[in-house]
């Protein structure tokens, strides 16, 4: 049985489709803060907080769970910047609630959700693994905290851990029935997809004066359900004996805010009305993944690998759920 923390959120509910697809015995573990009951799907779901100890090793024991994969955390770069407290208090400190409840009934498999944000502005064009981590804001500092904990409870207690650092995960589910859904939205592609439904005037582009080809900021965007496939693929490495490891999950390829603009005016056949507005403190000009490692030594390759196929399935899912989940 796997339990995964976060189950209700948006990349949480994609891997737990796609484990039970394959026939997984998943427990969702999710308080619901930011996640939507409706994305559970038919896997077991406990209502739950991190820092409920108690609550997590009853977990456990009940559903005999042997691994867990742990999406729960806050993700907002910016609030991250003006709430600290918030970000290191449930993402550093919940994750050490988990951990200590792991330890206790002996689960020994853990696949977590990092990021990106924890290699920070590295001037490299393609980032690898062996990149500097130095995280430009809170929440990439908490993520690079947690893969420390993890490393260390590895040494002292034997816990296996792969760290997935995802760079810009876009699309949903190809059923159409599971999709992004933030409120507030901060991310480009569904604040995109808003713009088409009407549901808001115009987007507006973080600053054209980047050290870019069109001054835009240009980014790494790798679909989800590949996202989803590569946790499984993590988790069966580690319960084939594989040792503790990190990997980068990305196409390769970076698209600038107006390229992704372009590629939706294409697929959906519609104009997007923009303008450029100033940069959003803390983003990097460039972020790409290179992710050798991971299609080497897990046998990994991303099915959605091109910006087209993401954004046609992100489309899917926003023009018939114009409202997310709360579309009737
Ligand atoms: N952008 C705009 N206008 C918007 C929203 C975004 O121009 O209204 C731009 C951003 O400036 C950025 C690009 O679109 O250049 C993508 O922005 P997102 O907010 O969609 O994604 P980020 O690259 O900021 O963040 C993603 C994840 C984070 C993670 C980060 C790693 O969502 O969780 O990558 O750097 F931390």
């Amino acid at each position: 049985m796997i339990l995964v923390t976060g189950g209700a959120g948006y990349i949480g509910s994609h891997t737990v489709r796609e484990l039970r697809s394959r026939g997984y015995d998943v427990v969702v573990y999710d308080n619901l803060t930011t996640g939507h009951i409706e994305a559970v799907g038919d896997a077991i779901f406990v209502k739950g907080d991190l820092f409920d100890v108690e609550l997590l090793k009853d977990t456990f024991k009940k559903y005999g769970v042997d691994s867990v994969i742990h999406f729960a955390a806050y993700s907002l770069v910016g609030e991250s910047m003006t709430n600290p407290l918030k970000y290191y208090h449930n993402n550093v400190a919940g994750t050490l609630a988990l951990l200590e409840a792991m330890v206790a009934c002996d689960v020994k498999y853990l696949v977590f959700s990092s990021s990106a944000a924890t290699y920070g502005d590295t001037g490299e064009d393609i980032i690898s693994e062996t990149s500097p981590q130095k995280p430009t804001s809170v929440y990439g500092m908490t993520k690079l905290m947690m893969e420390q904990l993890m490393a260390d409870f590895d040494k002292a207690y034997g816990l296996k851990y792969v760290a997935l650092r995802y760079f810009n995960a876009a699309g949903a589910h190809e059923s159409g029935e599971i999709g992004e859904d933030h409120n507030p939205e901060s991310h480009l592609i569904p604040i995109i997809m808003q713009v088409l439904n009407g549901k808001r005037e115009k987007l507006g582009i973080f600053g054209d004066d980047y050290p870019t080809p069109d001054g835009t900021c240009i980014r790494d965007y790798i679909h989800i359900t590949d996202l989803a496939d590569a946790h499984i693929k993590a988790l069966e490495s580690l319960k084939s004996g594989a040792s503790s490891n990190a990997y980068n999950l990305g196409n390769g390829n970076g698209f600038s805010v107006k390229e992704v603009v372009e590629t939706v005016e294409k697929v959906v056949g519609k104009p997007v009305k923009r303008e450029i507005v100033p940069r959003r403190a803390g983003d990097p000009a460039v972020l790409v993944a290179s992710s050798d490692k991971i299609k080497k030594e897990l046998g990994w390759k991303p099915e959605y690998d091109s910006l087209e196929k993401i954004v046609a399935s992100a489309w899917k899912w926003h023009s018939t759920h114009p409202d997310g989940f709360k579309t009737k």
